[in-house]
C-alpha cells in the first residue's frame, strides 16, 4: 500500500477520494464527467461564493442562469437588474464589478486562462484569479479559501493564528497542488473543508488523509486554526425614513455607488454614526418608530431607527423618487433595507 502520510500521496488520495465523494452543486461538472466546466458558471459562482455559504448561493446562482445564461446576456444587462436580483446577497461592489467585468469580457470574446490576466479584471482577486484558473482552464493553481486555510493548518500543525499564518498557509498549499487535474483537486480541498475538515469537531475518522495529518497526530485538529483575537465592532445609529404617498406610492432613493450598500436602492437615511443628523427627504409629520433594526456590517453595527409618515401625492421630496406600489419589489432592496420594511409596513399603514 502507498505511504498515505508522504506528501506526494496527498493528491493522489484526496483525488480519489473527491471522485466518490464530490458535492453536486449547481455549478459544477461532475469529476466522472469529460467536460469541461464553462468559464461563465465558474467566475459567477466564485464570485458569488466570495463572501456567500454555498447554501445562500445556489438559489441566486440558478436565478442568474435562469435570467442571464451566459456573460453576452449579463453584459447586455441593465445595472438596476443585475443590482435588484444580486439583491440580499450583500457586499454589492462585487455586483457592480460583476458588470463591469462581464462587459469587459464580453467585448473581448471570452476569459483569459491565466491567473494573471484574470486578476486584472474588475472584482477578481487573488482567490477568485486561481480558481478561475484551476477550475474552468485545469492550470495548477493554488486556490486557498477558508477551507482551504483550515485543512492546511491542520495537516501541517500550524499553530500560529489567523490572518497572520496566511501567507504560511498558502506556502504549505502550494506544495501539494498537482500537475495532474488540479481543477478537480482544487475543488477535492474545498469539500474536504466543507464535509469532513470541519471546523469544529472535524470527522477524522473518515478523511482521507487523516494518516497524513500532523494536528491528528498531535490530537489538536479540532483547535486549529487558532484565530488572533477580532476588535470589537462599534455600534453606529441612524435613521431610515419610510414615506409612503396616499396612492400608495413609497420613497426610494438609488445609494452612492461608492459607500455601503453603494449602488442599491433603499431607504433615504440620515448618515450612519454616533450622533447621526436627521436629514428627512421631505417636510412631513415623522412617527418615530420605537422599534430598530440591527444590522451588522464588516466593520460595525448598525441599529437604523424607522421613521414614518403619510403625506399627500402632491409632496415633493427633495431626494430619491416615488416607487408606485406595484412596482415596488422588497425583494429588489438589500437586506438591510428589507428589514426595516418589515419593521415599517404594518405601523405605516395604521398611520391616519
Ligand atoms: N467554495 C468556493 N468555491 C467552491 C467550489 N468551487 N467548490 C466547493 N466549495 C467552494
Amino acid at each position: 500500500m502507498r505511504d498515505t502520510a508522504a506528501p506526494a500521496a496527498i493528491a493522489p488520495a484526496l483525488l480519489a477520494w473527491y471522485d466518490q465523494h464530490a458535492r453536486a452543486l449547481p455549478w459544477r461538472v461532475p469529476p466522472q464527467s469529460r467536460d469541461r466546466p464553462d468559464p461563465y458558471r465558474v467566475w459567477l459562482s466564485e464570485v458569488m461564493l466570495q463572501q456567500t455559504t454555498v447554501a445562500a448561493a445556489g438559489g441566486y446562482f440558478q436565478r442568474f442562469m435562469t435570467r442571464w445564461p451566459d456573460i453576452r446576456a449579463l453584459a447586455a444587462a441593465e445595472d438596476s437588474a443585475v443590482m435588484a436580483e444580486w439583491a440580499g446577497l450583500g457586499y454589492y461592489a462585487r455586483a457592480r464589478n460583476l458588470l463591469k467585468c462581464a462587459r469587459i469580457v464580453a467585448a473581448r470574446g471570452g476569459f483569459p486562462r491565466n491567473r494573471t490576466a484574470l486578476q486584472e479584471l474588475p472584482g477578481i482577486g487573488p482567490y477568485t484569479a486561481a480558481a478561475i484558473a484551476a477550475i474552468a482552464f485545469d492550470h495548477p493553481e493554488t486556490v486557498v479559501d477558508g477551507n482551504v486555510e483550515r485543512v492546511m493548518a491542520r495537516l501541517f500543525a500550524v499553530t500560529d493564528p489567523l490572518p497572520g499564518a496566511k501567507p504560511t498557509l498558502t506556502a504549505h498549499a502550494a506544495t501539494l497542488t498537482p500537475a495532474e487535474r488540479p481543477g478537480d483537486y482544487a475543488q477535492a480541498v474545498m469539500d474536504l473543508g466543507a464535509t469532513i475538515c470541519t471546523p469544529r469537531r472535524p470527522a477524522c475518522g473518515i478523511c482521507p488523509i487523516a494518516p497524513a495529518c500532523a494536528a491528528r497526530a498531535q490530537g489538536i485538529a479540532g483547535e486549529l486554526p487558532r484565530k488572533s483575537p477580532k476588535p470589537a465592532k462599534p455600534v453606529r445609529l441612524g435613521l431610515a425614513y419610510v414615506v409612503q404617498r396616499s396612492d400608495g406610492a413609497v420613497l426610494l432613493e438609488a445609494r452612492p455607488t461608492r459607500g455601503l450598500l453603494g449602488g442599491m436602492l433603499g431607504w433615504p437615511c440620515s448618515d450612519w454614526s454616533d450622533d447621526p443628523a436627521p436629514a428627512p427627504p421631505l417636510d412631513a409629520t415623522w412617527h418615530r418608530l420605537e422599534a430598530e433594526v440591527r444590522h451588522t456590517f464588516t466593520h460595525f453595527h448598525l441599529r437604523l431607527r424607522p421613521m414614518l409618515a403619510r403625506v399627500e401625492t402632491t409632496a415633493a421630496p427633495t431626494r430619491g423618487g416615488f416607487v408606485p406600489l406595484q412596482d415596488f419589489d422588497p425583494t429588489a432592496l438589500p437586506t438591510l433595507m428589507r428589514k426595516v420594511w418589515t419593521l415599517a409596513e404594518a405601523d405605516l399603514a395604521a398611520l391616519p
